[in-house]
């Protein structure tokens, strides 16, 4: 779906249907019966306009992860809750500077995330270049992962892995099992990224072939950075050039240690194992050339800016209740999300460093909603590069330090976890600049 003279309306229905997941008849959580939901396209500038109307038998709601768009007015998920059978109408303005890239839409009905991502609910959003890149085709790759029941249902989680974050038995690229990818050699493919997986995180290599990364979520680099691997927690997306040569190249998801298997947190989700996600086949005669990729905007650095406030969001994860007693607390600062408290005030206009620090034995991807993150400081080492991103992973044990422009936009909006699992556990805060 694409957004013509500025604006874009779309319907998302999410209902439970049969679809085909994995070359199998299952029954699913969809949008608009299919898995992964319609690609949103709009660009800078434009009204997006979306009539959500919830067909499942549990509350839901719709959040555009990574658009820098206003929270006020309902514009932020969270505190929005759309009853079954009830419709809402979303209306996001895209500021005329809104960085290109690659976002993505899915539920944030707290307590229920988890499931309902895992269920079959998400969705592409692309915010085109005002310059386009040559590319000989462009593909969206939403990548999920998921059980199934015997039956055909979805395998809901048990204790042990909403504590871990659970992991799919399988994992899928838009909804299908190792799908194949032709090209023709000499061509360059823009691959458009999507980790929607409720806890997996992905390390992407395409071995054989060139990938060049234009950007981790809206971190557009001022040219694209050749890579062997790629990291996406949990929500991240990358944009990627893919300059294909002859022959067969598999895109695998190599084993990603997050702390999840062994220990005390241990036991939920296995050891990590490496997974084939697409075949790239590239054979016939070759593609025609093409123009050189355009340099991109040098992007903004808040490393030379004054700070006026530095904070602290210690993520801890513990066991209560004794014995088997199972009850597990995810928190920040000590504390489990109450929509109805605010955890951080921050000023308007104002540039704050945050220490994220992490205490347990498990990585905590943080997502920040509205404004983009500017990674300074990992494990104690200054970053070299300009890294913006709205999903930062704090490895276990571990910390990184951020900046945030808080500007453009003030209002009410939340901070959380991206393994989803966490964040239903309360693994989040509220955040209210103004
Ligand atoms: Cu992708 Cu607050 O979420
Ligand atoms: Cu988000
Ligand atoms: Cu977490």
């Amino acid at each position: 779906l694409r957004s013509t003279n500025g604006r874009l309306a779309a319907t998302l229905t999410p209902a439970r249907q049969q679809v085909t997941l994995a070359g199998r008849d299952v029954s699913a959580l969809s949008y608009n019966g299919g898995v992964p939901g319609p690609t949103l396209r709009v660009r800078a500038g434009d009204t997006l306009s979306v009539s959500l109307r919830n067909g499942l038998t549990d509350p839901s709601n719709l959040h555009v992860h990574g658009l820098h768009v206003s929270p006020e007015n309902n514009g932020d998920n969270m505190f929005v809750s759309v009853a079954a059978g009830d419709t809402f109408d979303y209306e996001y303005v895209l500021p005329a500077n809104h960085p290109p890239g690659v976002y993505w839409y899915h539920p944030h009905a707290h307590g229920s995330v988890a499931d309902q991502v895992f269920g079959g609910l998400y969705g592409a959003i692309i915010v085109e270049d005002p310059v386009p890149i040559a590319a000989s085709r462009e593909r969206v790759l939403v990548i999920s992962d998921i059980t199934f029941t015997g039956v055909g249902d979805i395998a809901a989680a048990t204790a042990h892995e909403i504590m871990s974050g659970r992991e799919g038995e399988l994992v899928l690229v838009n909804g299908q099992l190792n799908p194949t990818l032709a090209a023709r050699p000499g061509e360059r493919e823009r691959w458009r990224i999507v980790n929607a997986c409720v806890s997996r995180y992905l390390r992407l290599r395409l071995d054989g072939q060139r990938m060049s990364l234009l950007a981790i979520d809206s971190g557009r680099f001022e040219s694209a950075q050749e890579m062997e691997e790629i990291v996406l927690a949990p929500g991240n997306r990358a944009d990627l050039l893919v300059t294909v040569s002859a022959g067969t190249a598999v895109l695998r998801s190599l084993a990603f240690d997050r702390g999840a298997s062994g220990g005390m947190m241990g036991g939920g989700s296995g050891t990590p194992v490496d997974v084939d996600l697409a075949t790239l086949t590239v054979a016939g005669k070759a593609g025609e050339a093409l123009e050189q990729i355009p340099t991109q905007p040098v992007p903004r650095d808040l490393r030379a800016t004054t700070v006026s406030a530095r904070r602290e969001l210690v993520f801890a994860m513990g066991m209560g209740g004794g014995m088997g007693g199972g009850m597990m607390s995810a928190t920040i600062n000590g504390r489990v999300f109450d929509a109805s408290r605010i955890d951080t005030t921050v000023q308007f206009d104002s540039v704050e460093e945050w220490l994220l620090t992490n205490t347990s034995t498990l990585d905590h991807p943080l997502h920040l909603h509205v404004w983009p993150m500017q990674i300074v400081e990992e494990g104690g080492q200054p970053v070299r590069t300009v890294k913006w991103q709205d999903v930062v992973n704090v490895p276990a044990n571990g910390s990184v330090r951020v900046r945030v422009a808080f500007e453009d936009f003030s209002g009410r909006s939340v901070y959380h976890c991206h393994i989803l699992d966490h964040e239903d556990s309360g693994m989040m805060g509220v955040i209210d600049a103004y």
